[in-house]
């Protein structure tokens, strides 16, 4: 909010767009250091741009930035281009981007629907429709558009998301300290728990994983690079890792598995997982495909999956 530069409020909203402001904090600082403008983030390198992403998730997004980056540099003289329907033409910018940097950057009256904003409108407006459903976010947005401030609609923009984050919250939203209190339907009918309409969710999938730590006599680890067209984090590295069949916990592609140095849960959209860390041992003289020892204090430098950071912090 200190800066109205398209670029650092581009990469904040790319990066908010999967985690809270405090959480993203740090990520955006080493991000701006790293690529401090468009002509550097163009001009990166695959791996220290997922190594600086690792830890955020999703990281077509950090691809797409990449990529967005060398159409503006290359078709947009370097400036992130004022036109709606241009924006929405750079890889990885959707409409909530596209609406968010131009109204908050350049003062272009655009108007925001995200989740917070959905519920902020769906509240004061009574409206019993979900955001995901094509007809709800449809209805949502035209009310944000007509309540837009033309004056100031990136402040406005701002403000409805902070709304929807810090007072109109999902579950116990505080009502008396709301400045739209007076004019909220939801609340005017003591109804405001009704909205918005809760969505119909797919039920997540149970996975078990095993993860083995396996170190060599000189302090390093053995880590796997999955094949760059992988669906999920191409590229990235991580530790030898495969499901667990029933109570199978028994070696793997010639790894033994020793002592046990304990288990996690994470979360990737629909699939909760479950990953037990063992120590491992190579069962043959011959190291994995795609595998390569990595030097414990040099992993940091590499790309490595969240899961793999979380298994490696539970050795002692
Ligand atoms: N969430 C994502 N972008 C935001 C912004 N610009 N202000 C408040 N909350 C946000």
């Amino acid at each position: 909010r200190e800066s109205r530069d398209p670029y650092r409020i581009w990469i904040s909203e790319v990066m908010l767009q999967q985690t809270r402001v405090r959480a993203v904090l740090p990520f955006y600082e080493k991000f701006l250091r790293l690529f401090p403008d468009i002509e550097s983030l163009a001009a990166a390198e695959e791996q220290s741009l997922l190594a600086c992403w690792s830890g955020l998730g999703y990281y077509s997004r950090a691809r797409n930035l990449r990529k967005a980056a060398q159409a503006i540099a290359r078709e947009w003289g370097g400036q992130f281009p004022r036109d709606y329907p241009a924006a929405l033409q750079l890889p990885g910018v959707g409409d909530y981007t596209a609406r968010a940097v131009l109204s908050i950057a350049y003062g272009i009256p655009l108007a925001v629907l995200d989740g917070n904003v959905a519920r902020v409108l769906s509240r004061l407006y009574a409206v019993d429709k979900d955001f995901r459903s094509p007809g709800g976010k449809a209805e949502l947005l035209q009310l944000a558009e007509a309540l837009l401030s033309r004056r100031r609609p990136g402040d406005f923009n701002q403000a409805m998301m902070e709304l929807g984050a810090t007072i109109c919250l999902p579950k116990q939203p505080q009502c008396p300290a709301c400045p739209a209190r007076a004019s909220c339907l939801a609340y005017l009918r003591n109804q405001v728990e009704k909205y918005p309409p809760p969505r119909r969710q797919a039920k997540p999938t149970a996975l078990r994983l095993i993860a083995a730590v396996i170190l060599d006599g000189a302090g390093r680890c053995l880590l796997v690079r999955r094949p760059p067209s992988a669906r999920w984090l191409g590229g990235f590295w991580e530790l030898p890792m495969w499901n667990k069949h029933g109570s199978n916990r028994r070696s793997e592609k010639g790894i033994a598995l020793g002592t046990r140095l304990g288990s996690f849960r994470h979360s990737i959209t629909s699939n909760q997982l479950e990953v037990t860390v063992y120590e491992g041992r190579l069962e043959r003289a011959a190291i994995p495909r795609r595998a390569q020892w990595t030097p414990l204090n040099r992993i940091d430098r590499l790309p490595i999956t969240t899961i793999t950071r979380k298994a490696l912090s539970l050795r002692r």
